[in-house]
């Protein structure tokens, strides 16, 4: 096996412009492809997780035409969208590859289908639970079976899945876990149902299907609830809890109104990714001497628990929201305001450690396993609470990260009690480089190469081809800004 050699690096600087955030533009796809008319999408990434969204809509008779090259910048695609009906029986089984969220969000649209279709995945996604999905959707009167595992015992569902929808009835649904993919699959069933269906979230999570549905003019409405105990509190407590929930935590309970046609806007601008962006942003605040500014990033708060994080870990952010969209070589100018946008600066910086609540853990949820690393560079304590979802990403992320980092001889414990998990990271040991497994994970993958340009010695990683699935430009950024 060949392994990628990461060695340690002095510093970070420089400006980075990203490609666009994974879960916008996979959502931009599915809610153009069932909006009438064309819908141009810029800033379109050419992750293998979004090019797979795009080949499944065209196996379901879109037509969608493709800018996008790997090999050069421009990255527009147009949508052709049919309507909310006008998708058509594929000819076949369609292959998903490993993207959860367009399998996820996709059974959501299919549900209001009038066909049978079977979905298979890629090999890490046939090992995700898909009963959180199903079952509410069953509820609105799909027809759904997903393949069971043999000799689990659990009533759990994998792909493939066959579906076949027909007419939904709306609901009321209190969701279990607090996924951002199962609440989308259930807002996108609900454009299809004779009424109004609601969602309440435990734990508020990514609000992109929100905001994507409302710039294609759906009727949809979010409420924030404080729970009962927080309701009784006094009016600047009430405050509290609103400013809370908007920061990620907090109930959200969200209607949306069933059996009317979407609206295009005609075009949607994709901002940068800022699961991608927080690998640079780590990597600056725990390498020496580095500073640098990551230009028309996503900002939304419902992802921003990252930042929150490392501020209070001590961390040199600062963010600088914006409406204008700046390319270099162009006239900057002003994008319509669907998603939060601004460019973030990060300087070098001592970092502490922090505990991390539950509560935040959906709006940072894809950057745990980053942040693992920052506290492995911080002094003192870390303690992250309610992980458990991390089991069930591409890859165990609880077991794939605190065995490499382990080996690199940082001081992990996971305490599981009861059904729930946490870590502690004793952190400002120097990591050191050996030979560790990306698990076949983009994430695991590269903070791995992050933690090896921070350790001392060499550190070899057996297989990061993986990157491609969010963030093929990874690599070619960091040669571009490390020295
Ligand atoms: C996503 C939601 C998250 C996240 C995933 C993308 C989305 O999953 O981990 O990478 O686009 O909605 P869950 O909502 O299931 O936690």
């Amino acid at each position: 096996m060949r392994f990628f050699t990461v060695k340690p690096a002095s510093c970070i600087k420089g400006v980075i412009t990203l490609k666009g955030d994974k879960s916008i533009a996979c959502r931009s796809v599915i809610i153009s492809a069932i909006a009438p008319g064309e819908t141009k999408i810029e800033n379109f990434p050419s992750n293998k997780d979004c090019l797979y969204t795009v080949k499944v809509f065209q196996k379901l008779g879109i037509k969608i035409t493709n800018d996008l090259n790997l090999n050069k910048e421009s990255n527009a695609i147009t949508v052709f969208g049919e309507g909310r009906y006008g998708l058509k029986k594929p000819t076949g089984p369609i292959f998903v590859g490993d993207s959860g969220t367009s399998l996820r969000l996709l059974l959501g649209v299919l549900a209001g289908q009038d066909f049978k279709v079977r979905l298979i995945a890629g090999k890490s996604l046939s090992q995700r639970p898909m009963r959180r999905v199903t079952l509410p959707l069953r509820l609105m009167g799909a027809h759904m079976y997903g393949r069971r595992a043999t000799g689990d015992g659990r009533r759990e569902e994998y792909p493939p899945v066959v579906i076949k929808g027909g007419h939904l009835k709306p609901i009321v649904y209190r969701m279990p876990v607090a996924s951002a993919q199962v609440k989308s699959a259930i807002l996108l069933a609900g454009l299809y149902a004779k009424g109004i269906t609601r969602v309440i979230e435990p734990i508020r999570t990514r609000d992109h299907t929100e905001r994507m549905l409302r710039l294609f003019k759906a009727d949809i409405k979010v409420k924030h609830l404080p729970s009962s105990t927080e309701a009784t509190q006094s009016k600047g407590g009430l405050r509290r809890v609103v400013r809370r929930s908007l920061d990620g935590g907090g109930q959200n309970k969200i209607v949306i109104k069933g059996n009317r046609e979407l609206v295009s806007p005609k075009e949607v601008y994709i901002p940068g990714d800022i699961s991608s962006g927080s690998f640079f942003i780590v990597l600056a605040a725990i390498l020496p001497n580095s500073q640098i500014v990551i230009r028309n990033a996503s900002i939304n708060p419902s992802r921003m628990g990252i930042i929150r994080v490392l501020k209070r870990m001590g961390a040199n952010i600062k963010i600088n929201p914006s409406t204008k969209l700046r390319v270099d070589g162009e006239r900057s100018r002003t994008i319509k305001n669907y998603e939060p946008m601004g460019d973030i600066m990060v300087k070098s910086s001592s970092l502490k450690g922090a505990t991390v609540k539950k509560e935040e853990i959906p709006s940072l949820i894809d950057e745990l396993p980053i942040l693992m690393v920052a506290a492995c560079n911080a002094k003192g304590k870390s303690i992250f609470e309610g992980v458990s979802e991390l089991r069930v990403k591409e890859t165990d992320r609880i077991k794939s990260m605190s065995e490499n980092l382990k080996k690199m001889g940082a001081d992990i414990e996971v305490v599981k009690i009861n059904s729930r998990e946490k870590i502690i990271i004793k952190g400002a040991k120097e990591l050191r480089g050996t030979r560790v497994r990306s698990f076949g994970d983009h994430r695991t993958a590269m903070c791995m190469v992050v933690a090896g340009l921070k350790a001392k010695g060499r550190t070899l990683i057996d297989d990061i081809a993986c990157i491609h699935k969010s963030f093929p430009d990874f690599l070619s950024i960091l040669r571009t800004h490390i020295q």
